[in-house]
């Protein structure tokens, strides 16, 4: 039985019919069409999924739908401040070559979100440690961590 679901997803309030038995990521990509968030191992293991709910990054695929009632969800697509721009991480990510294959990348970027709202100017170690999560199997961390470090620089 589909069950309602009131939150707010990049600052758009829904209030939706959801299967009980999805995931956030699921949710997000198949009902709500926000296809920026990106599926990976689906098990909690890769970061793909990444997004951020109420200042923390999440693995989407963690989480059922329901128990995001009343919070807010940003994903990659929420990021940017208006249509058509992007944000400041993303053009610091393509600025450092951190970037290749992309599939990491809108989850890599949420993680980064986060990392910079919890400390204005973090450190290296904070860095690696607040994209822990996030596996990248093409850059070799050092130009994400460069891109990351080039963000708290700017500050
Ligand atoms: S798809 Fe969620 S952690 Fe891999
Ligand atoms: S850029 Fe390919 S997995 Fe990170």
């Amino acid at each position: 039985m589909m069950k309602k679901l009131n939150f707010v997803v990049n600052n758009r309030k829904y209030s939706i019919e959801v299967d009980p038995r999805k995931t956030l990521l699921d949710v997000l990509r198949e009902d709500l069409k926000l296809t920026g968030t990106k599926k990976g191992c689906g098990s909690g293991e890769c970061g793909a999924c990444t997004v951020v709910i109420d200042g923390q990054n999440v693995n989407s695929c963690m989480v059922f739908a329901l128990d995001m009632e009343g919070k807010e969800v940003i994903t990659i697509e929420g990021l940017a401040p208006k249509s058509g721009e992007i944000h400041p991480i993303q053009q610091a990510f393509v600025d450092h070559g951190a970037i290749q294959c992309g599939f990491c990348s809108p989850g890599m970027i949420m993680s980064t979100s986060a990392i910079l709202e919890k400390h204005e100017k973090p450190t290296e170690e904070q860095i690696r440690e607040g994209i822990s999560g996030n596996l990248c199997r093409c850059t070799g961390y050092v130009k994400i961590v460069d891109a990351i470090q080039s963000l708290a620089e700017n500050k």
